[in-house]
């Protein structure tokens, strides 16, 4: 094969594969900052305009949790009032798909397994 043809070919394949990446990186740069489920048009409306999305979805909670942030956001950060309809919809998707965590901490390392506390050092 003619050695040119063959660099010629070689650019061609890597622009081509470049072009095909953009969309797939794009479209992992605007990945939904909310699970889709149920409610999750209600969640967006009503929970992006003063913080991120993601201050919402780095918590968890039961039901209960997130009534009493919401509350809390309602009492202490100016939060209008939620249409009684919109606000079932929020929580049953919030509960639903950001629930309670069985344990939020890793356990604790055994002592055997971690250095020797400085503390515990005799003079
Ligand atoms: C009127 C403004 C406003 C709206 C609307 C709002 N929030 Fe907030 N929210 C706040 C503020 C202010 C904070 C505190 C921000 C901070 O700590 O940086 C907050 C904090 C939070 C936190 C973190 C609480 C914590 O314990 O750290 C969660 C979770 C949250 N909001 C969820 C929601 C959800 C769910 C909605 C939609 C139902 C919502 N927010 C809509 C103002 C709002």
């Amino acid at each position: 094969m003619n050695p040119l043809f063959k660099i010629t070919y070689l650019y061609r394949f890597f622009t081509l594969l470049f072009l095909l990446s953009i969309p797939i990186t794009t479209s992992l740069a605007q990945e939904p900052e909310f699970k889709q489920a149920d409610g999750v048009e209600v969640v967006r409306k009503n929970c992006t305009s003063c913080h991120s999305a993601q201050l919402v979805t780095q918590n968890s909670g039961s039901r209960a949790v997130w009534v009493s942030r919401l509350r809390w956001m309602q009492e202490t950060q100016g939060m209008p009032s939620l249409d009684p309809t919109d606000e079932g919809i929020i929580l049953s998707y919030l509960a639903a798909n950001y629930g309670q965590k069985a344990s939020g901490r890793r356990p604790l390392l055994h002592s055997s397994l971690l250095p020797q506390n400085p503390y515990d050092l005799q003079e």
